[in-house]
């Protein structure tokens, strides 16, 4: 086919006919700054109403707890904008989503029984992945949600 002819077809196809995509896909993202959760987790009660316990004791242990509490913050704040809901709406908290990290430091986001529900309600999830970064000042989490229906 000419290069011109191969261009108008291109150009007449839909983006997902070129982009093909299997499924429904779900993206959330937030940005969480450092400074105002390391004030917020001087406080036990702030610690333990936002953070899983396994959360709390992996954090203590990396070289920048705030930075890391922080990007957990975002995590959750991104599931929650993945979903749909938000947080803190429709009954979910920050303790309905939080991030294990696998033995090569890889982090995984674990979902209580309520939040695995209301997942359940967007169609069936097939995959689900997280990933975080953060500096002294600003931490960020992406979501992302594939749904196979
Ligand atoms: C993993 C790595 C890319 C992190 O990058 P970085 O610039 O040092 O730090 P960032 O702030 O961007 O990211 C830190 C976060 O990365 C995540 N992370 C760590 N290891 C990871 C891995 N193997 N795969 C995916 N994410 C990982 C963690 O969630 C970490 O935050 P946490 O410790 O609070 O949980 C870096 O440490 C590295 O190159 N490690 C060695 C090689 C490796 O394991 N690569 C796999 C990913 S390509």
């Amino acid at each position: 086919m000419k290069r011109a002819a191969a261009k108008v077809m291109n150009e007449n196809q839909n983006t997902s006919e070129r982009f093909p995509v299997p499924s429904a896909v779900r993206i959330g993202t937030d940005l969480v700054s450092v400074e105002r959760i390391a004030k917020s987790i001087e406080r036990e009660s702030f610690l333990k109403k936002v953070f899983h316990p396994n959360e709390i004791e992996q954090c203590k242990k990396k070289t920048h707890p705030a930075s890391s509490f922080a990007a957990r913050f975002a995590a959750k704040e991104a599931f929650f904008k993945a979903l749909g809901t938000g947080l803190y709406t429709e009954g979910m908290g920050p303790l309905d989503a939080w991030i294990e990290n696998a033995e090569n430091g890889r982090p995984k986001l674990i979902l209580s029984e309520a939040a695995q529900a209301q997942l359940q309600r967007l169609g069936v999830c097939s995959g689900m992945d997280v990933s975080l970064s953060h500096d002294a000042h600003m931490a960020i989490a992406t979501v992302v949600i594939q749904l196979s229906q």
